[in-house]
């Protein structure tokens, strides 16, 4: 005797699965788009003499930089990167040097930014 519920349960389970895989699959795509492409832009946004300065500061990997007192960034994490350069640029951070940074990170929209954070984090500290 044919079993109905298990038919049911069959195509139900296909389908969830086909779901997954197709979920896996934009997951995995948008991953490789973000190692890909992300770090490559945010290097030459970084290095870009006429724009930021960044490198003028922060020396050639984020962590050489110019003064003593001025911080190392590279290899620091992505999210904390982001988060201080969006502080900069809106406002938010306004302790000891933050004007050269204020300024520096005008030139830069959400995403250039995002992409930097990116290309700093993924640089070996030290
Ligand atoms: C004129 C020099 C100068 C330039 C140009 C400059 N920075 Fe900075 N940066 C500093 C100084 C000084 C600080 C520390 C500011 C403070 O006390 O809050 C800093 C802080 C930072 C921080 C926060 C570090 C932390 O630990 O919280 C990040 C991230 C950063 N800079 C990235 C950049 C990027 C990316 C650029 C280019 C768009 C840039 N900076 C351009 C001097 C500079």
């Amino acid at each position: 005797m044919v079993n109905m519920y298990s038919k049911v349960k069959l195509s139900r389970t296909v389908i969830t699965k086909a779901t997954l895989y197709a979920l896996i699959l934009t997951q995995l795509l948008q991953v490789g788009v973000s190692y890909a492409a992300k770090p490559n832009n945010g290097k030459s946004l970084y290095e870009n003499f006429g724009k930021g300065g960044c490198i003028q500061c922060h020396g050639k990997t984020g962590n050489e930089p110019v003064m003593p007192f001025y911080p190392r960034i590279a290899g620091q994490t992505e999210l904390y990167l982001y988060n201080q350069m969006l502080d900069y640029k809106y406002g938010r951070r306004t302790n000891g040097l933050y004007i050269p940074m204020e300024v520096a990170m005008q030139a830069y929209s959400d995403a250039d930014i995002k992409a930097i954070a990116s290309y700093l984090a993924a640089n070996t500290p030290f």
